[in-house]
């Protein structure tokens, strides 16, 4: 059995997320990132007209902002190769390029952070035997890493999602999961959270891009 959901529904109910206008992906996070005083010297950015409606909560700065912890579930497996690009040779479904950043409460960039992303593949299949869609890196020293991979397959009775672990160096392992935005499994699964969501964009060739920043503990 995959994750075994608690049954408790995502128990925050204010808007902890800034959401952006995605426009392109870096401007999303340079966006968020921006929100926390960080400048990557990138262009002015927009808010949609919805975020108008939204609190604008800082995306770090404070301890509620920690990214949460979610299950691992049981599709583990340590020891991934390192590699930024999850993508193979005839790998079925649409490929996703996900850039992001770790940051530390105070907003700074955390550098040489472990990401290690596991995910299902195209028919919601993980590979446990061995490293398909499994894959380990480190931010740069700006906090920024760029994960390329499919959209991972929906399997009974979980939303989409991708698994993550996320550790500062010498700081604790975070164990997490990305959630999509827009999914109709998202309502019913008890592991979503939506301080988890990624900011999606579908591009004109078809692929997607995400954009998501994690607030560690340093
Ligand atoms: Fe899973």
């Amino acid at each position: 059995m995959e994750e075994k959901q608690t049954g408790l529904k995502s128990s925050s109910t204010k808007i902890t997320r800034r959401k952006f206008l995605v426009s392109s992906v870096l401007m999303v996070t340079s966006a968020t990132l921006a929100a926390c005083g960080i400048n990557l010297g990138g262009g002015a950015t927009t808010e949609s007209p919805k975020a108008a409606n939204l609190e604008p909560t800082p995306a770090c700065g404070s301890p509620e902002e920690l990214t949460p912890a979610v299950t691992e579930g049981p599709y583990f497996t340590p020891n991934s190769p390192e590699r930024s690009s999850l993508l193979e040779q005839g790998m079925k479904g649409t490929k996703l390029t996900l850039v992001g950043y770790v940051v530390s409460t105070a907003c700074k960039p955390v550098a040489h952070a472990l990401l290690d992303f596991w995910q299902a593949d195209a028919d919601g299949q993980y590979d446990n035997k061995g490293f398909t869609l499994r894959g380990h890196q480190y931010t740069d020293d700006k906090g920024k890493f760029t994960l390329e991979t499919i959209v991972p397959g929906l399997y009974p009775g979980r939303t989409r999602h991708i698994h993550v672990k996320v550790q500062a160096p010498n700081g604790k392992v975070l164990t997490s999961q990305l959630f999509f935005p827009n999914e109709a499994g998202n309502a019913k699964d008890g592991i979503y959270n939506k301080a988890l969501l990624m900011d999606m964009k579908s591009n004109a060739d078809g692929s997607q891009s995400g954009a998501y920043q994690f607030v560690v503990k340093v």
